[in-house]
């Protein structure tokens, strides 16, 4: 169940119809039509349409029961801004460039399906609160829509982790063949990393948590809102503790694009491993053809563009962020226009992610993994020279020693071009008294990988027990998701 979150199609608005509207009674001139181009965000901050809607609701409410506006002005006020929802759900909501940004947009709207009543939804409300309040709620949807991707792309390694419990490949450090692993091991590495980018997105969620509504422009109104009434009505935990603070600050904003930069460094590298594993070098696994390319050129190639494009787009989202820590640097307090420039950034990176997490889900769900060929690689005797070592330590020799003698043997091997499995115990305890037997009784790899019994290792009951603690994590961050959106639901989101 994935929430929809409206996005943006960035396209440059063209001159309005209706230009030349100056801002309230004090302007003698009409604002000149490039600075009106330069100035609107409408064409972006649609994305906040639904939010700004459910905030308008929630002040109107409010100004009724608290006796600011009579309570039929209350009614026709929600029922107008319920037209206005309607109209955006069903995109037939009409954006006009000439009133600058979503709130106005909205208000305007409501002045043409309401009548003049809409005149008094603003009533101790600035567009400062308005849009620190909207974007608050933006981050909440965006942060459980990133979290169920994210939920999905486990679910997906988790399962491929199943299919592949028994499928041995060489494990890597410096890109060298190290030690073996099974692939299911390697999967829930992953699962692991992006678990650790849900609880990112969670925690962020707990600091979206107190409602700027009511800090009016940056201090506050004379007038007797109720500011615990909308806090609760939008789902927040109460009202925010400094106007200045509510109406300045970007924070919530940068945490998020914070998690989603690493988010995506972490998917850039799953990417990149699909790329080298696919390419005929390694020839570990096959993307499948709904989630590759072919070349417009080279009849023959199958191009790994989907992990391509994750890995690019990770510039991309760490970029966003750093747009925002620069914009946001040095900014004295309140509000001031250049906050505006936050929302590009921040709905780039979510929909970038959004994208990215579902598509790396649908080539990780159809890979085809050869397994043979991981075996292959990982059947390398010199994987177990490690093991070798370990064994003279269980005979007593300090590691130190056990390493320089595995290392003459392996460089004896190297240069005689040997099977390392090929030496007998004499040969052996030619480099150390301590070996108990053959290299072919000592180094066995299933053997070896099932010594590798510790908690977070690589045998095959200890990866069982990982897989099915995943799943068990999976299902209650599932079922975590399902109460948040209930509560929404209940908000009247
Ligand atoms: N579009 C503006 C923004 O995104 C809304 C707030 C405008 N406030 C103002 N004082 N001009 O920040």
């Amino acid at each position: 169940m994935r929430k929809p979150l409206i996005f943006p199609t960035f396209r440059r608005m063209g001159e309005s119809h209706n230009r030349g509207k100056a801002w309230g009674g004090r302007f003698r001139q009409a604002t000149d039509p490039a600075v009106e181009r330069f100035s609107a965000s409408i064409h972006f901050d649609r994305a906040l349409a639904r939010h700004d809607v459910r905030g308008s609701i929630a002040h109107a409410r409010m100004l009724g029961r608290a006796g600011l506006i009579s309570a039929d002005d209350a009614e026709a006020l929600v029922a107008g801004l319920r037209l206005v929802l309607e109209e955006i759900q069903a995109d037939r909501f009409p954006f006009d460039p000439a009133a600058e940004d979503i709130h106005m947009n909205v208000e305007a709207r409501l002045h043409e399906l309401a009548g003049p009543v809409a005149g008094r939804l603003h009533t101790g409300r600035s567009r400062n609160d308005q849009v620190a309040t909207d974007l608050l709620l933006f981050l909440r949807d965006a942060a459980g829509a990133v979290r169920r991707g994210i939920g999905e792309l486990r679910g997906v390694l988790v399962e491929q982790g199943r299919e592949h419990l028994d499928t041995i490949l060489p494990g890597y450090t410096h890109l060298q063949r190290a030690q073996p692993v099974r692939l299911a091991h390697h999967w829930l590495a992953y699962v692991e990393m992006l678990g650790r980018d849900a609880t990112r997105f969670a925690d962020a969620a707990a600091r979206f948590s107190l409602a700027p509504l009511g800090s009016g422009a940056l201090a506050g109104s004379t007038l007797p809102l109720d500011r615990e009434d909308t806090a609760a009505a939008l789902g927040f935990e109460g009202p925010s503790r400094n106007s200045l603070d509510s109406v300045a600050s970007r924070d919530a904003a940068l945490e998020f694009l914070a998690a989603a930069a690493i988010c995506m460094v972490n998917l850039s590298r799953l990417a990149e491993e699909l790329v080298l594993w696919s390419s005929s070098e390694f020839g570990f696994v096959e993307l499948s053809d709904a989630y590759s390319t072919g070349s417009s050129l080279m009849p023959q190639k199958k191009n790994p563009d989907v992990p391509e494009l994750v890995r690019g787009k990770t510039g991309r989202v760490v970029g966003d962020l750093m747009a925002l820590l620069v914009t946001m640097k040095g900014l004295p307090l309140a509000y001031n226009r250049d906050l505006q420039e936050d929302k590009e950034p921040l709905f780039d990176a979510v929909h970038t992610l959004r994208d990215c997490l579902e598509v790396l889900a649908g080539a990780v769900a159809t890979l085809r993994v050869d397994v043979a060929r991981m075996r292959a690689a990982a059947e390398d005797p010199m994987l177990l020279a490690t093991d070798l070592a370990e064994i003279l330590v269980r005979e007593g020799v300090p590691f130190r020693e056990a390493h320089e003698a595995v290392g003459r043997v392996v460089g004896h091997c190297v240069e005689k071009d040997l099977d390392l499995r090929s030496l007998s115990g004499e040969d052996l305890k030619a480099f150390h008294a301590a070996f108990p037997g053959s290299a072919a009784e000592l180094l066995d790899l299933e053997r070896s990988i099932e010594a590798r019994s510790l908690t977070g290792g690589t045998a095959r009951a200890t990866v069982e027990t990982a897989l099915a603690r995943a799943e068990e994590a999976l299902g209650a961050e599932s079922a975590v998701l399902d109460a948040l959106d209930a509560r929404d639901e209940e908000t009247g989101r």
